[in-house]
């Protein structure tokens, strides 16, 4: 439904192009068009949230601010600044709320008296920036969305309180954050958070939802000059500069796409890690394109975060490996599945019972099979030195409180504390993992020769 509605503006936007309006049909799409104007938005303007949702456009055309439905409810809304010419679904830069949705027929109206107000079907008002006596608003082409007086001085700007997303020219000022989305689908306050700190290092931290406590930092530029900046250059870069303009640190390595051809972001993303992304502009290209990842930080999140409370990169029981095409790619360990396939930050469950302290003969129940080159580090519960990766299994397997250990396999055994945190696999985990799973699973036991 949300990409149908994108193609629908499209059709428009070709359409106005036409020289002439030579049917009532296309003069209909001309009037509409009085709504979404290409310039400075004047004041007594209104979008409304609807099936065909009017839009303020950049002058380019590259961005509009404006309602969009839900790609899960075509009468549910989010308010935004988005890419106005992509044909793959919408990419979002900005929202005001992130935990709200808007029902049919609520508005933005830029007041006779140049107030921008936001407000819900029955016309109350539920936000305002709190600008007063602007003469105009704009969506401009650098994807900022602005209230500005008559002199063209900005009284209130979307690039002040980015979400998740800064764009060229952008800055993210001392004190001032990205958070992550929880999902690609769900702009809720993520797991993921960077500060651009006071004291002038940015940092990358995992964060608790709901409430933002922070974890642990597993990304830092180890900075320290006060007051820096993270800046979005018109040119492509995106480094830490100092107040003074001196480039402290960067975080891309080359720009090989120019911002006049390509269309620049860095966001964090839900799974941790900042990516800077770069899109062929359609007016460049003509073809659907898509978003491609120029630089990311950190190099490996599956190895940069270890956190003593919260789960890690992944969520509970699940452990973190990268994809075919570089994206984090969270997994479930033998014996266990998704808690929710479509969010799987929610972690794993087990497939089995788990074990209990109350059987008389406990562990009946359960086999033990291995997994090399996983771990879940920190939490454990017990260390034993020296033992064998048998006497690590066979000891997990009867003692009700385990439900994995891991064997270094140079005389280390661990015992975990469950659910099960910090999970990684890779050719570079010089560990094997020895999971209790149900008897009656498939899995092969170890040892194999134990039945
Ligand atoms: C805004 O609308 C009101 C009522 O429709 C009208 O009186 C006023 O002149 C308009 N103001 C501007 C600036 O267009
Ligand atoms: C929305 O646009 C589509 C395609 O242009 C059209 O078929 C439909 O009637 C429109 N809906 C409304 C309520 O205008
Ligand atoms: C949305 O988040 C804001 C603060 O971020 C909070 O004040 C508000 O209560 C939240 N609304 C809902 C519906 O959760
Ligand atoms: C939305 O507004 C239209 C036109 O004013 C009205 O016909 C329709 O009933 C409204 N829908 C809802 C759900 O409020
Ligand atoms: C700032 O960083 C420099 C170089 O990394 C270091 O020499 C200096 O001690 C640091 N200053 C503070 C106040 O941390
Ligand atoms: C932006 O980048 C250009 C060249 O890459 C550089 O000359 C300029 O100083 C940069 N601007 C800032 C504010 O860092
Ligand atoms: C929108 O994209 C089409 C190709 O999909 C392109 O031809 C057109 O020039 C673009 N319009 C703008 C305003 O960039
Ligand atoms: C054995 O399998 C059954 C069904 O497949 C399951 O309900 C039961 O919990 C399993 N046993 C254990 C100990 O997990």
């Amino acid at each position: 439904m949300l990409v149908a509605t994108m193609r629908n503006h499209l059709v428009e936007l070709v359409l106005l192009l036409l020289p002439v309006a030579i049917t009532t049909a296309v003069a209909a799409v001309a009037a509409a068009a009085a709504s979404k104007p290409n310039g400075n938005i004047n004041l007594n303007s209104t979008l409304t949230a609807q099936e065909n949702s009017s839009y303020w456009l950049s002058p380019s055309g590259d961005f509009a601010f404006g309602f969009i439905p839900l790609p899960s409810n075509p009468f549910l809304f989010l308010l935004a600044v988005y890419y106005a010419n992509l044909s793959s679904s919408p990419t979002i830069i900005w929202i005001p709320f992130r935990n709200q949705t808007f029902s049919l027929n609520s508005s933005v109206v830029l007041t006779a008296d140049g107030q921008l107000s936001l407000r819900d079907p029955s016309g109350a008002e539920v936000w305002n920036p709190s600008v007063q006596n602007a003469a105009y608003a704009a969506m401009l082409d650098s994807g900022n969305f602005v209230l500005a007086s008559s002199d063209g001085t900005y009284l209130w700007e979307s690039f002040s309180s980015p979400v998740d997303t800064i764009l060229p020219t952008q800055s993210l000022l001392p004190d001032s954050k990205l958070i992550a989305k929880l999902a690609d689908d769900d702009f809720n306050e993520g797991r993921f958070e960077i500060i651009m700190q006071g004291d002038g290092g940015l940092y990358f931290y995992s964060i608790a939802v709901p409430t933002g406590f922070l974890y642990s930092q597993y990304w830092d530029t180890n900075t320290n000059i006060s007051n820096s900046r993270l800046f979005f250059n018109s040119t492509g870069r995106i480094d830490v500069v100092s107040a003074t303009g001196e480039v402290i640190s960067t975080l891309t390595t080359a720009v090989t796409k120019s911002t006049a051809d390509f269309y620049h972001r860095g966001t964090i993303d839900p799974d941790g890690v900042f990516r800077h992304y770069v899109h062929q502009k359609p007016s460049t290209d003509g073809t659907a394109g898509e978003w491609k990842v120029m630089d990311f930080k950190p190099a490996d999140i599956c190895r940069a975060l270890m956190t003593n409370v919260g789960s890690g990169v992944c969520g509970f029981n699940s452990y973190c490996g990268y994809d075919y095409s570089g994206m984090v790619a969270c997994q479930c360990p033998e014996g266990y599945s998704w808690v929710d396939p479509k969010r799987t930050y929610k972690g794993c469950k087990p497939d089995f019972a788990m074990p209990s302290c109350n059987d008389g003969a406990q562990n009946v129940g359960f086999k033990m099979v291995a997994v090399s080159n996983l771990d879940f580090p920190l939490d454990d519960y017990d260390q034993f030195n020296p033992m064998n990766e048998d006497d690590c299994a066979q000891l997990c397997l009867n003692d009700c409180f385990c439900v994995a250990s891991i064997s270094d396999g140079v005389g280390n055994c661990w015992k975990k504390k469950f659910p099960l945190s910090n999970g990684v696999k890779g050719a570079y985990v010089r560990r094997t993992a020895f999971l209790k799973v149900g008897k009656n699973d498939t899995l092969p036991s170890y040892p194999p020769t134990a039945s």
